[in-house]
């Protein structure tokens, strides 16, 4: 197959182009490099020994993006071109729905036009909010998200599913990921936040290569079984493993499916801190503060779904997603950056 990845020099992007390319398919590449680097692309080159088609434009660029199709048939598009920094979108609303949105509707609209109709989009279980009960499932109903970039996720799903209601040609997959961490284990790709980062792996790696002090625990009074929030972590190279196999079955049906990729089980603040000390054999001081707002006490998957339906399921542990974040950031202490 050939597919257009959409944001593939991201974090995700970048490690699924690897599984793609591993997988024996093409793949082209369209990034605004707004929040990520021409480097990460070449060095998915790099490791796999293939050569990746790149275009330099914006999702939103419509006459740009019709040139990308007017040049290339695509089986597939991946979608995952978007801003994704929680805090930012509270401080910048409209340039979050306007870029996100518009982006998702372009993409569509574009890919409508040329025949392409097959979709795997980069949603989050941000879309779930706050929830009753865990583990979450992809039939329970979504009550509201608790900032503009979970409503961007949001909509853009809604959006994909009234395509699928309007034109029964459409194949659409919208993936909700869980909390994707670890990196690939060449340590040549991984995260690169600008900044000081949000979450919490990018914070413990900064702070065990020296250039952050400690880590802030925010809060260790919820109702878990170590105080400190629980999320379900996933390994980014399982996460891009999800999508070969999410485009495999986006060939063999039409209509749209929700998928959960998580791994099941959730793990703590102090879990992550403690296991990434343990593997790594570094120190990661921290410090217990206030709850961060709008953070929930526990968050993990249900991720029966995606084995019946994907055939797929994480397979990668604690320890290897500790280990793996930790080569990236000992190996490229800023990042692509030389
Ligand atoms: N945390 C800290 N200190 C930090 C950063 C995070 O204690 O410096 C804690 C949080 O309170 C939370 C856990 O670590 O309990 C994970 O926080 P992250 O910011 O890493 O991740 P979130 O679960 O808040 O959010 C992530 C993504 C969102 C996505 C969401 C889906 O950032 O894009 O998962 O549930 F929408």
């Amino acid at each position: 197959m050939h597919i257009l990845t959409t944001g593939g020099a991201g974090f995700i992007g970048s490690h699924t182009c690897v599984a793609l390319l591993e997988a024996g398919h093409s793949v082209t590449v369209v990034d605004n490099f707004v929040n990520s680097q021409k480097e990460a692309v070449r060095r998915v080159e790099e490791l796999t020994g293939k050569s990746i088609k790149l275009y330099e434009a914006d999702c939103c660029d419509r006459d740009a993006m019709e040139k990308i199709f007017d040049e290339n048939h695509f089986d597939a598009v991946i979608h995952f071109a978007g801003l994704k920094a929680v805090g930012e979108s509270v401080q910048q609303p409209l340039r979050y729905y306007r870029n996100n949105i518009d982006s998702a509707l372009t993409v569509c609209e574009v890919m409508g036009r040329h025949g392409c109709k097959r979709i795997v989009f980069s949603s989050s279980a941000t879309v779930y909010g706050v929830p009753d009960e865990v583990p979450l499932r992809e039939d329970m109903f979504c009550k509201g998200c608790t900032n503009p970039y979970g409503w961007t996720k949001y909509m853009i799903e809604k959006i994909l599913m009234g395509l699928c209601d309007s034109d029964p040609e459409w194949s659409v997959v919208l993936l909700r990921y869980f909390n994707p961490i670890g990196a690939h284990e060449s340590g040549r790709i991984g995260e690169n936040p600008n900044g000081i980062p949000n979450n919490l792996m990018p914070f413990i790696t900064k702070v065990a290569v020296g250039q952050l002090d400690h880590l802030n625990v925010f809060g260790n009074d919820y109702d878990t079984p170590d105080g400190t929030g629980v999320r379900d972590y996933i390994h980014v190279v399982d996460l891009a493993r999800g999508h070969v196999h999410a485009c495999d079955y986006a060939m063999t049906r039409t209509g749209c499916d929700i998928i959960n990729l998580g791994t099941g089980v959730g793990y703590s603040v102090l879990d992550i801190v403690n296991t990434f000390e343990k593997v790594n054999g570094i120190k990661v001081p921290y410090v217990i503060g206030p709850r961060r707002a709008g953070d929930v006490a526990a968050c993990y998957a249900d991720p029966k779904k995606a084995a019946e339906v994907l055939h797929w399921k994480a397979e990668k542990s604690l320890e290897d997603m500790c280990r793996d974040s930790w080569r990236w950031q000992k190996n490229n202490p800023n990042g692509y950056s030389a």
